[in-house]
């Protein structure tokens, strides 16, 4: 397996940081890209025999990650600890587990809103790791560690995962399970001690369940599916539960059986791509590699694409966000404001709905996974949500038209010695339409996913200088239309992009010096169309970072690092700013806004105005129905 071979890249990595493979190529003696795998804190921190002030008197560096808080109600949550647990030696072995079942100690079991929250500390020298945390099987956060000091971090993650509400508050006994796969030696001494506590908000007042079928539809992520089913590794097992995609041909795939009243269905699927694609945007075409002579460099391009399919067919992709993990590119740009998704990775969804004539059959079937392009390793897994028809036993359906179209791809290169640049652009179009017939009516779905991809590589001072820019428009669409009924539609438009400018210089006298500036930006709009009326949710989230290190024997032994961010959500119910920066592990300055404007808002459509009080422009018939999109907000 991939996990047992995890380490091995690692000292890879370091026999090729300090003994260049190729005296010829002068190329960076270091994909500068792979810093992720130096040590910041000096090994001479030596607890036991410091001469220094005991670093006990230091307080922990608190780490995070900017974004919006949680919409909770007012009402007093249920805190349910779950899980206490110090991470030492874990590294391919089993993941934590221990059986879960729901608070019983709550006044009431109608919840608005349920939040976990994963707090953790952590001190010495440790890497970046990733963790998954599961419920039966089902994956709810996929995070990585933060990097630890001499003087001790610590750090805390919040998750809304009301969306698992069914999973939750299942009446029986589940497997909770946590993987991390961490090393504690002399070297590494980092151990992660780590709390996991869900709260269960009650409801402000009694929750309508009337609201299940067709207005249900176009709720997106606020909709609670019936039965979640896991599209991960069955326990018991070594590693995470996620599956390991270790090269372009390599496809995992798990079989599950659907129960035959189901009238919706979609896929949330997870990733994280790791070692060799680690820094997947970065690497360099194979024919620069072969023209260079280089060996040890990871290639196969900067273009990587997540393909899930179903019974063989292609139902959907993920192009993935570039989540920079803690230690990445410099590992000085995180400290303590953490990179766009580090602390909780982000998930896609993929709606299988028009699918469900070929798989309510009572059978079992496949959902797989592949990655294109890919080298070791992809970690991924997915969650399949199920709304079931509870006035029937049999629903009906029919996969009307289906098209996917071979992704169109273009490398153009221009390149001499190890000096040029290279555009890799790609595009991809999957669609799909079908009716599913169940007592909420006979219902057609139709998905679009319409993906544009574009990688401008620059190669300079003999492979020592790397710029890459890189923009990924990911736009899914789904719509509902039901016979004298108006369509209801929900359309995501994300865009992701990535900047960096990377220079390595060698000292000449065994240290490097290297000077990093990177952007990330996720930006994300999601409009809601119900007929009369839509509502929307606009995310604008962008860091910059600047960094400069001298490294010495994997030891960064010097730097700094400055980060700028700007965040802005404005949605139903909820708007938040925040601009925030860093440097050298200090806050420079923070604005926060929490608070939505009239003025602002009236762009988002007339379905805000029960939040915002200005006049509804549309009838109270269309508000009303809007509303009821919103659950418990
Ligand atoms: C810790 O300090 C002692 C005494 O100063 C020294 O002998 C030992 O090698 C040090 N250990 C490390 C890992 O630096
Ligand atoms: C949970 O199940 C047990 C036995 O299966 C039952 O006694 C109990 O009442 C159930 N609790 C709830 C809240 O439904
Ligand atoms: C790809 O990975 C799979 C799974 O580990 C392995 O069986 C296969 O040999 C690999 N293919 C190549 C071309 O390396
Ligand atoms: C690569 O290796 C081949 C064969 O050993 C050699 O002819 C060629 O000059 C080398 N190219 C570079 C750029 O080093
Ligand atoms: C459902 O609607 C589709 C599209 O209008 C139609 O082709 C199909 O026959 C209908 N199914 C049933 C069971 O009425
Ligand atoms: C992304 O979308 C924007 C706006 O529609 C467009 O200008 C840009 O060319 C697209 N980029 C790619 C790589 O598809
Ligand atoms: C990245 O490329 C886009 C066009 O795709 C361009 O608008 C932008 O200015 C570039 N960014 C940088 C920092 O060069
Ligand atoms: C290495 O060289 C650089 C640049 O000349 C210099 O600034 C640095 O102090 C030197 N470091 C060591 C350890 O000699
Ligand atoms: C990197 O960032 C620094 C600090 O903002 C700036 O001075 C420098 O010009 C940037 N370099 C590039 C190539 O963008
Ligand atoms: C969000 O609302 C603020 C006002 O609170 C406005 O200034 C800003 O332009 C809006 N941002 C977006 C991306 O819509
Ligand atoms: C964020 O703060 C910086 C520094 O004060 C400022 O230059 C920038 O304009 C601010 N951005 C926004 C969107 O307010
Ligand atoms: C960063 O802060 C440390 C103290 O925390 C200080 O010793 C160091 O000089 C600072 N570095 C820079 C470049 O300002």
């Amino acid at each position: 397996m991939a996990a047992s071979l995890f380490p091995l890249p690692f000292l890879f990595l370091f026999v090729f940081l300090l003994h260049p493979l190729s005296s010829t190529a002068n190329i960076h003696k270091t994909n500068n890209l792979l810093k992720s795998h130096l040590f910041t804190e000096p090994t001479s921190i030596n607890t036991t025999h410091t001469t220094h002030k005991p670093l006990n008197d230091t307080p922990p560096t608190v780490f995070f990650e900017v974004t919006k808080p949680i919409n909770v109600p007012k009402t007093k949550p249920c805190k349910h600890l779950v899980l206490q647990h110090d991470f030492a030696s874990t590294y391919g072995k089993p993941p934590v587990l221990l059986n879960y079942t729901p608070p019983s100690h709550c006044p009431s079991q109608d919840f608005s809103k349920i939040v976990l929250e994963w707090k953790a500390t952590c001190k010495g020298r440790q890497f970046d790791r990733i963790f998954g945390v599961w419920l039966g099987g089902v994956e709810l956060l996929r995070s990585c560690t933060a990097e630890p000091r001499a003087t001790g971090i610590a750090w805390t993650v919040r998750k809304d995962i009301t969306r698992y509400y069914s999973l939750l508050v299942k009446n029986e006994t589940q497997e909770f399970a946590v993987y991390m796969g961490n090393i504690v030696d002399t070297t590494y001494t980092g151990i992660y001690h780590v709390t996991v506590s869900i709260y269960f908000y009650p409801a402000e007042k009694k929750l309508r369940h009337s609201d299940h079928g067709f207005n249900n539809l176009v709720s997106g992520r606020d909709s609670k599916a019936d039965l979640i089913l896991p599209i991960s590794r069955n326990l018991p097992l070594n590693d995470g539960l996620w599956f390991e995609i270790q090269n372009s041909t390599d496809s995992e795939a798990k079989e599950f059986k659907i129960p035959q009243n189901v009238y919706r269905a979609v896929l949330e699927v997870y990733v994280s791509f790791h070692e060799n694609d680690e820094f997947w945007y970065g690497n360099y075409p194979n024919e620069y590699i072969i023209a260079n002579n280089l060996t040890g460099y990871p290639g196969n391009g900067p273009f990587r694409e997540v393909v899930i399919n179903l019974d063989g067919e292609i139902v959907g992709a993920v192009w993935p966000f570039t989540v920079v993990f803690t230690g990445g590119i410099n590992p000085l740009l995180w400290r303590p404001i953490s990179g766009i998704g580090s602390f909780d990775l982000p998930s896609y969804d993929i709606e299988i709905t028009p699918f469900l004539g070929n798989i309510l059959d009572g059978k079992t079937h496949k959902l797989g996974f592949t990655v294109t392009n890919a080298l070791n390793v992809w970690y991924i897994d997915a969650n399949l949500h199920l709304w079931l028809d509870h006035r029937s036993t049999n629903t009906e359906g029919k996969l009307l038209k289906h098209e996917s179209k071979p992704l169109a791809f273009a490398l153009v290169s221009n390149f001499k010695g190890l000096n040029g640049k290279f555009l890799t652009s790609a595009r991809r179009l999957i669609s799909s339409n079908g009716w599913v017939k169940s007592s909420h009516g006979n219902i057609t779905t139709h998905f679009n996913q319409h993906l544009g991809y574009s990688n401008l590589m620059e190669m300079g001072k003999d492979g020592d200088l790397q710029i890459v820019n890189q923009t990924i428009n990911f736009t899914d669409t789904v719509s509902f239309r039901k016979p004298s009924s108006n369509t209801k539609s929900f359309k995501s438009l994300k865009n992701f992009k990535f900047y960096m400018y990377s220079d390595y210089m060698d000292q000449g006298n065994g240290t490097s010096l290297s000077v990093a500036n990177v952007t990330l930006g996720f930006n994300e709009k999601n409009v809601k169309h119900a007929g009369l009326g839509f509502v929307s949710n606009i995310l604008r989230n962008l860091q910059n970072g600047q960094g400069v290190m001298v490294v010495k024997n994997n030891l960064v032994q010097s730097g700094e690092g400055s980060t700028q961010q700007e965040y802005t959500y404005n949605g139903s119910g909820l708007c938040y700013f925040r601009n925030i920066s860093s440097s050298n592990y200090s806050i420079l300055y923070d604005k926060v806004v929490n608070a939505c404007s009239d003025r602002d808002y009236s762009h988002l459509g007339f379905g805000l105005s029960r939040y915002f009080h200005f006049p509804a422009s549309g009838s109270s018939l269309a508000s009303e129905l809007l509303n009821k999109y919103h659950d418990g907000v």
